[in-house]
């Protein structure tokens, strides 16, 4: 059985752009007192950007906000993400003169506060996030270009000192049925293990498309591919955008996406949690980047529910 079904959720000043100030006293409570979600992680708040934005300056203040809620609830707390090419603080990607040595410092301390920080709360923690190219080698980020893939022995072993009880994981996208991404992401687990250094799961996100989705054995084969190399998994930004407007036909096709996942995820020992990134439609990222998409989560505007959230239901009772 799964540890968790949870939610990601946003600190409301990073929620600005969507509006709907009037929706947030219903939003929080089906969040954090419905009962809903046993799991929760800061969709943005403890990345670089926000928890270092100057070398050596660290602000927990956006971070904490999703982070101490999640605590009080009693829920899972996932930690999002140490190690990352995007949201990166303005001053890691504007240095031209990074030498190993100095990157490597960086890392070091930047994973070094901020998992200590948050020390014993995080069930697990997104160490290295996308790291990979869709054919499945490594993406040529300022990480990469200076250290190569020494800096992700780097992140995992430090936050392993750090944060000895923390779940360490390797999180990226495109990881849900076989293929070239998936077989780097075992690459990288493999070279972790062959040089002792702990980590512990694979996060696959789940960002889906209700139109074009996989089926429950290819999320199968992916999913005991991972665990048979010695890790769990989890899937831990779920969503399905669909075409916009939605319509019974790609609602229909967004809830067997759904069900197909989490059912896969359900039935393969090892994999051991469900994450949606968000769970109310307006607050998803992305009608911010894919023009013509959206309605991507489980619950509408008005706050009722899409028929994907009883695909989940039977998913997750297994009918
Ligand atoms: O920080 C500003 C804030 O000050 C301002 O008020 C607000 C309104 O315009 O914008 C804020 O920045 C936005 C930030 O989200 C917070 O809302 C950025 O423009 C926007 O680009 C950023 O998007 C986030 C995205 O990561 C960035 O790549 C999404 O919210 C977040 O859901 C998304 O999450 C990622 C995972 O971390 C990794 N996997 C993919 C996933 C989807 O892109």
């Amino acid at each position: 059985g799964l540890k968790y079904f949870g939610a990601a959720t946003d600190s409301p000043g990073q929620r600005e752009r969507a509006g709907h100030e009037d929706a947030y006293a219903k939003y929080d409570q089906i969040m954090w007192k419905s009962g809903e979600f046993g799991q929760t992680t800061p969709t943005n708040g403890q990345k670089w950007l926000f928890v270092e934005p100057q070398q050596g300056v660290f602000n927990y203040t956006e971070g904490e906000i999703v982070t101490s809620k999640a605590q009080k609830a009693g829920m899972y707390l996932r930690c999002h993400a140490l190690v990352w090419h995007s949201q990166l603080a303005p001053w890691v990607e504007a240095k031209t003169d990074w030498t190993p040595e100095t990157l490597r410092a960086a890392i070091v301390s930047h994973v070094t506060k901020v998992a200590r920080h948050w020390k014993g709360k995080c069930y697990a923690w997104d160490v290295v996030n996308e790291a990979l190219n869709e054919d499945g080698t490594y993406r040529e980020s300022v990480f990469y270009k200076v250290l190569g893939e020494e800096y992700i022995k780097l992140a995992f072993q430090t936050a392993a000192k750090v944060d000895p009880k923390a779940k360490l994981y390797y999180n990226d996208y495109n990881l849900e049925s076989p293929g070239a991404k998936v077989e780097g992401a075992k690459r990288i687990v493999k070279m972790l293990k062959a040089a002792h250094i702990k980590i512990d799961g694979v996060g696959l996100q789940a960002h889906l498309i209700a139109e074009q989705h996989p089926t429950l054995d290819q999320h199968i084969d992916a999913i005991k591919g991972f665990v048979g190399t010695g890790v769990e998994v989890a899937l831990t930004e779920l969503d399905v955008r669909l075409k916009t407007p939605a319509t019974a036909a790609n609602l229909a096709q967004q809830k067997e996406a759904y069900k197909n996942i989490v059912g896969a995820c359900v039935q393969v020992k090892g994999c051991i949690g469900v994450t949606i990134w968000d769970f109310y439609d307006p607050f998803s990222w992305v009608p911010y980047v894919f023009e013509g998409e959206g309605a991507p989560l489980l619950w509408f505007e008005d706050f009722s529910t899409h028929p994907a959230y009883d695909g989940v239901v039977e998913a997750l009772t297994n009918k």
